[in-house]
């Protein structure tokens, strides 16, 4: 693959994929190029970066048919799919039961033409034998009832159950194929942060939506002439906080971006395919099968955090703990000042610990003078900013990384300084954190 420089600030990548890309670097860590490369688009993830982050990042490397690409955070499987399409050896972990299977899914096997055509055969009967809502509990019903017109509902779920009565009810092919005619054929935006009802998007019926996603996926099959890309990408199912699947000083390169302080929580922002799917029953139930597994990096994550506290403070790098002290302080007295409900103070030393963790495992598993690359942003809660960038920088020194540098991506603009997010007037971006072993 070849990266030429056009302008400051822009590069001409020819990914193996489907079409050319001229991407900014403000758009290196968006997902807004995922739609132009095979496989990447057969789900969309808000979070994700952009394949050509992980292509720049690979090319600037020394890697070769033995190296193997980490991604603790591995999310729909970016880096994955970058690397196994590159040839390399990918291992990635995320526990979160959606994006997992998806990430999954998104490795086929050379046999998934195979396992598209049975969905395809499967979910249309389904489309045609409706499941009535009452198979819902009232929480699942309340929520999806608002997402979808009932006829539509009632034949998806028909689908669902043609699906798990079936041979295919284990495939990750056939889960993501069906999530995303589940995506598609809502009238609401579902995609991030759960806006409906009052964000509407065009929605399609589930024929069509199912003839759309089987077409894509067959063409970029077609277009992967063969390469097996489940023979070199593995998603562990299990958070990266530890990583005891892979072993000591073997890894070649790490490309990764976590979850944001204050940002998504990614249990929520998958409501509907939890509930769709019957995996969580309520948000209780989120919490308990979902959230507990993730990094605690939003106040919903909390349960059973707050007496851990001095536990999870003992962990964090002491070169930090003077900072972190004194905004654990300044929040606590903004609660108060604002009569608050938001207990930003008791999420610095969990979100730091449990990212510690991470990075310990990670500086294990690299080869000595092997690159890692996270993506990671800032943060502003009741308008006290956290550096989370530069104080992660600091944690990676003390482990033992060297090389660490730290430079600005892209602003993430107004829309994170709203007055009704408590932003500081510091603008908030998103940042290139990178070091070697
Ligand atoms: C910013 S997203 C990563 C997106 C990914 N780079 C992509 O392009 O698809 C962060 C991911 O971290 C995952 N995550 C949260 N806690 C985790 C943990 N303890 N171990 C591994 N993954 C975790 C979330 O489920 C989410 O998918």
């Amino acid at each position: 693959m070849a990266t030429q420089t056009l302008l400051p600030g822009f590069a001409l990548l020819q990914p193996p994929s489907l079409k050319r890309c001229i991407v900014s670097d403000a758009r290196l860590p968006t997902n807004t190029t995922t739609r132009f490369h095979r496989v990447h688009r057969w789900f969309n993830f808000i979070a994700g970066f952009s394949p050509e982050f992980v292509h720049q990042r690979c090319e600037l490397a020394t890697l070769d048919a033995d190296s193997t690409l980490l991604d603790p955070f591995a999310g729909c499987g970016t880096s994955l799919v970058v690397a196994a399409e590159r040839g390399l050896s990918a291992v990635g972990y995320d526990p979160h039961p959606i994006f997992n299977r998806i990430c999954s899914a998104k490795l086929p096997s050379s046999d998934a033409f195979g396992v598209i055509q049975e969905t395809v055969e499967i979910l249309l009967k389904g489309f045609d034998r409706p499941v009535s809502r009452s198979v819902l509990t009232d929480s699942q019903s309340m929520f999806l009832t608002k997402l979808y017109p009932l006829d539509i509902l009632e034949a998806l779920l028909g689908a669902r159950e043609g699906l798990l009565a079936s041979n295919l009810a284990v495939s990750d092919t056939a889960f993501l194929m069906l999530s995303r005619i589940v995506d598609r054929c809502s009238h609401s935006q579902t995609d991030g942060i759960y806006k409906a009802p009052t964000s509407k998007k065009q929605m399609v019926s589930p024929i069509f939506a199912c003839a759309e996603v089987a077409n894509m996926m067959l063409e970029d099959l077609a277009s992967l002439d063969g390469v097996d890309l489940q023979q070199r990408g593995k998603i562990i199912r299990q958070s990266s906080r530890s990583m005891e699947q892979v072993a000591t000083e073997s890894v070649s390169i790490i490309v990764t971006s976590p979850p944001y302080l204050n940002n998504f929580d990614y249990a929520e922002m998958t409501r509907m395919l939890l509930y769709f799917w019957g995996i969580a029953s309520s948000w209780g139930d989120i919490t308990e099968k979902v959230r507990r597994s993730l990094i605690v990096n939003t106040t919903t994550a909390l349960k059973g955090q707050k007496p851990l506290q001095q536990v999870y403070r003992n962990n964090i790098s002491e070169l930090v703990h003077e900072e972190l002290d004194e905004l654990v302080s300044t929040l606590g007295e903004r609660k108060k000042d604002k009569n608050g409900k938001k207990d930003y103070d008791f999420l610095i030393y969990p979100y730091f610990s449990q990212m510690t963790d991470v990075l310990r495992e990670a500086y294990r598993v690299l080869r000595e003078g092997a690159p890692i690359h996270i993506v990671v942003a800032d943060a502003a809660l009741y308008g006290v900013h956290i550096s989370t960038p530069q104080l992660l920088q600091s944690s990676m020194q003390d482990i033992g990384f060297r090389k660490l540098k730290c430079e600005l991506m892209r602003e993430r603009g107004h829309r994170w300084t709203l007055a009704k997010r408590e932003g500081s007037p510091l603008g908030l971006g998103e940042y290139h954190l990178h070091g070697v072993k």
